[in-house]
């Protein structure tokens, strides 16, 4: 795992543009070693994408993303996705996979995998195979398979979006943990309790621009844009097939 410096990672002028469609336009952005910061914002607001360039698997269209400086893609950082895709192999099998390709080897990646499994509390599972997890098991198994990898940073993209309340306290659990560890949290969500809790910064985009930054109690108590107030009334419209905002 390389320990070049990381931070501050920055996004200046960041701007994203899928199919013609603009769904990030001119996103500044500093982020600090071990922030946590929730993004929040309606359906289509560029939560997703905003991720993606951040994790360098888009490419801005314009702007840039520059860690500690430099343009060149970080390693020690990690994502889970609002879908989390797995291999054709057994749980504890995707974990190992992911850290061989990070070059772990040997039986460091073998135990780093079952601590891994263990922390999202999979270990029953460990020998399933991962297509069959349920869509709760496998998210859980996405955090185990990103913690793994011990990254500074990790990008979390509602991360208990498709979770029963005692696997999404179980993974508030495990957040809480790897920002314990160190790690920076960057993580998009419905739950607005969750982000409250977890995050100390709210970042909230609307129609692919970021309208405020502010601290979270600072959010919910007193939203700085019009936007993001609107959002907290439940006056932004939602995309019918997807989850409302909730308050846990
Ligand atoms: N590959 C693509 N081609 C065209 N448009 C895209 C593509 N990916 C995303 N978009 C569009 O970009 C906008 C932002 O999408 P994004 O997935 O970031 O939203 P989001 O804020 O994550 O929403 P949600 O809360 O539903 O997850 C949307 O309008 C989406 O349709
Ligand atoms: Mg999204």
């Amino acid at each position: 795992m390389a320990s070049a410096p990381l931070f501050p990672l920055e996004a200046r002028g960041l701007t994203v543009v899928l199919g013609g469609h603009t769904a990030i336009e001119r996103i500044d952005f500093v982020l600090d070693a071990g922030a946590r910061i929730a993004v929040l914002g309606p359906n289509g607001a560029g939560k997703s994408v905003l991720l993606r360039v951040l994790h360098g698997l888009i490419a801005p269209s314009a702007g840039e993303v520059l860690w500690a400086g430099s343009a060149a893609r970080a390693r020690d950082q990690a994502m889970v996705f609002q879908r989390p895709v797995m291999l054709r192999r057994s749980a504890l099998a995707n974990v190992e996979f992911a850290l061989a390709m990070n070059g772990v080897r040997g039986p460091e990646r073998r135990a780093r995998a079952r601590d891994a499994i263990e922390r999202v509390g999979l270990s029953s599972l460990a020998a399933r195979s991962a297509r069959v997890l349920s869509g709760g098991e496998q998210q859980r198994l996405a955090l185990a398979r990103a913690w793994s990898l011990r990254p500074r940073v990790i990008f979390l993209d509602e991360p208990t979006a498709s979770l029963d309340p005692a696997a999404a306290s179980e993974v508030e659990r495990v957040i809480g943990e790897i920002h314990a560890a160190g790690t920076a949290i960057v993580m998009t969500t419905h739950h607005l309790g969750l982000a409250r809790r977890v995050a100390d910064e709210i970042v909230f985009l609307h129609e692919g621009r970021l309208t405020e930054r502010t601290a979270v109690e600072r959010f919910f108590n007193a939203p700085q844009s019009p936007e993001a107030a609107r959002f907290l009334k439940g006056e932004l419209p939602w995309n019918k097939s997807s989850p409302e905002p909730s308050a846990d």
